[in-house]
């Protein structure tokens, strides 16, 4: 009988790349998203690659009737929860509405699951949860801090499922920490939401090489880095999704949970980045030197082990698959624009 996945926030980023991974592993899988950080036409593309219609449904985490809803009229195995909000600059200007949105949203789905006696879960969690990391590579059992809301919540989000799980209802939960994930289908259907101006590197970059904007401002190079920008862990959003399919795989396996890295375990600078993309897209991508960000880290790389010895996860994509499927995403975006 296959397995029903519900994605909440399914037709986002890693979401949608996600729902792709689970369908071709075999899956049943069911979108809820609120289309607050998701273009409409999502699921219509997401059926183009998959060959079948994405069954959706329009509703908010916070919308706690409505999640009861869906656990009701649905039948549900299992759930991946991607909505929150992401930004880390957002979340110091709108602290209330991240701990609404990510922690009380998680709160509901969690006991809208606990009623309908659904207790699988994978949760979408971050490297913010290290801070600033003090051991290089990250291991799971590095000491757990936080420097902005974004990662508060997501902080808190984590202590909540493990109070959850040791309440011993039966719950099984695997924890999925981020690092920076980017890069884009290989179709070039999905990818990030190239709309506004974009906070993180890879899709600023991807702008620059696509002439919308004008050059691209490296945050510091005097960290003390081999070529003294900003290093980090770049790993390609389906190798990403491939992750969240072998998570959940293991939590019907082994019938208990884990808290994992998702990365490469290599760590890449800035000028290693805007150098690789310009090779990928063939274009130059001027830049130039500012000063640096409040609350970068010099660098963040994770210890990828744990993940490959409970998951058997081990990252295939390179940075230049990165860039590539990136710059093929943002010509084809750029095109559907016009
Ligand atoms: C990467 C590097 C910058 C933009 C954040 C969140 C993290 C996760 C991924 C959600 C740094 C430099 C960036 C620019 C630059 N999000 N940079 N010029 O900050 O590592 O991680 O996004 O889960 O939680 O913290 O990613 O892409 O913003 O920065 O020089 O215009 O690029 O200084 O060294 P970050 P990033």
């Amino acid at each position: 009988m296959k397995q029903r996945v519900l994605l909440t926030g399914g037709a986002g980023y890693i979401g949608s790349h996600t729902y792709v991974a689970l369908v071709e592993a075999g899956y049943d899988v069911l979108i809820l998203d609120n289309f607050s950080n998701a273009a409409r036409d999502v699921p219509k593309r997401l059926a183009k690659i998959t060959g079948h219609e994405a069954v959706v449904v329009e509703a908010n985490v916070l919308d706690r009737a409505s999640l009861d809803r869906v656990f009701a009229e649905q039948k549900i195995d299992a759930v991946i929860h991607f909505a929150a909000f992401k930004s880390v600059g957002e979340s110091v200007r709108k602290p209330l509405a991240y701990m609404q949105n990510n922690v009380v949203g998680l709160v509901n789905l969690m006991q809208a699951m606990d009623n309908a006696g659904v207790r699988r879960l994978v949760f979408s969690s971050s490297a913010t949860v290290y801070g600033e990391a003090v051991e290089l590579p990250t291991p799971e059992t590095a000491p757990l801090s936080y420097g902005n809301p974004y990662g508060y919540s997501k902080l808190v989000c984590e202590q909540i499922i493990e109070q959850t799980v040791a309440s011993d209802r039966g719950w099984t939960v695997g924890v999925l920490r981020y690092f920076n994930p980017v890069g884009a289908h290989p179709s070039g259907l999905i990818g990030e939401d190239p709309s506004g101006i974009p906070d993180n590197l890879m899709p600023y970059v991807a702008k620059v090489a696509a002439g919308e904007l004008p050059i691209l401002s490296v945050f510091g190079n005097d960290y003390p880095t081999p070529d003294g920008t900003g290093v980090r862990d770049y790993i390609h959003v389906v190798d990403l999704a491939r992750g969240h399919v072998q998570s959940l795989a293991a939590l019907e396996r082994d019938g208990q949970g884990h808290v994992v890295n998702l990365g490469t375990g290599r760590g890449y600078s800035v000028l290693e980045l805007i150098a690789t993309y310009a090779r990928a897209s063939n274009r130059d991508i001027p830049y130039k030197i500012a000063p640096r960000r409040d609350g970068d880290a010099a660098a963040s790389y994770a210890d990828p082990s744990l993940a490959k010895k409970v998951l058997g996860f081990e990252a295939q994509y390179d940075l230049f698959d990165m860039c590539r499927t990136s710059w093929v995403w943002m010509q084809n975006s750029a095109e559907t624009a016009e």
